[in-house]
């Protein structure tokens, strides 16, 4: 019943029209509690997180999120830059809107997608971007290859970006949070099936659902103890519940994306 939320080119066309609309209840007349950021959330900003960045198009049109690992390193989902190429994405930190013109705008001058990569369903979700120029912006550190233990089912895991407020809704103009629980690979199979590669993805959700990551905030920070602990990747419509949102479990990757730092 649900696609794999994986729009990202769809967003892109549509960013003109997801930047005027405004944040706020959307057709809140279920009886459930209706969510709203990402999905369920609040609004926040971007001085509130430093390292978020904005995944655009040359025309700065955002179509998925970003972390800035180093001042000039950028870690965002390989699904995010299929068919991109360095002149083809800028990279934007310090705006919190999406119809915004402040803040840093940085030219890329290289992408390396996971060698691997296929299809987020099959893992290796992780890219990272160089930045022509460096942001004056706060980077976030991120887990290492031993810190496994970060994703114990229940852990607080924070989610940030700018996407659809709801499965199939407008892109918020205003960058948004929100909180979830790890889940574990043992309920993260039940619902994904083979899909659910657990080397490489971890999901988090409330059983109930209300809470998620949606279209538009793939790439994005997925922050577990103050460290960048993940990557928005897929899952099956949004914030419904029994089907959690999947994360690029990046614990696996630490030590690929130091060498891409560091290269
Ligand atoms: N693939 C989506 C994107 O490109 C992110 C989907 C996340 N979905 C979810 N249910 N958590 O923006």
């Amino acid at each position: 019943m649900f696609g794999l939320t994986l729009a990202k080119k769809a967003l892109a066309v549509t960013a003109a029209v997801a930047a005027a609309t405004t944040t706020g209840l959307l057709g809140a007349t279920t009886a459930s509690a209706a969510p709203q950021p990402i999905v369920g959330g609040s609004t926040t900003t971007a001085s509130a997180y430093p390292y978020v960045m904005q995944i655009t198009d040359s025309s700065q049109n955002q179509f998925c999120g970003g972390t800035l690992v180093s001042a000039t390193k950028v870690v965002t989902a390989a699904h995010c830059m299929v068919d991109e190429t360095p002149s083809s994405v800028r990279v934007v930190g310090g705006r919190t809107y999406r119809n915004g013109t402040n803040g840093t705008v940085a030219r890329v001058s290289k992408i390396w997608i996971h060698p691997d990569y296929s299809t987020v369903t099959r893992g290796d979700d992780v890219a990272v971007l160089t930045l022509s120029t460096s942001m004056p912006y706060t980077p976030i550190g991120y887990v290492s290859s031993s810190d496994t233990g970060v994703y114990a089912a229940g852990t607080t895991a924070r989610i940030l970006g700018w996407g659809t407020t709801s499965s199939n809704g407008s892109s918020s103009n205003q960058l948004r949070t929100a909180t979830v629980p790890t889940v574990s690979n043992s309920s993260c199979s039940s619902s994904y099936g083979s899909r659910f590669v657990a080397s490489d993805m971890v999901c988090a959700g409330y059983a109930q659902g209300g809470t998620d990551t949606c279209q538009g905030d793939s790439g994005g920070p997925f922050v577990i103890g103050g460290r960048l602990a993940g990557i928005t990747s897929w899952g099956d419509g949004c914030a419904a519940a029994g089907s959690p949102g999947v994360y690029t479990r990046l614990t696996t990757f630490s030590s690929l994306v130091t060498t891409q730092i560091n290269s």
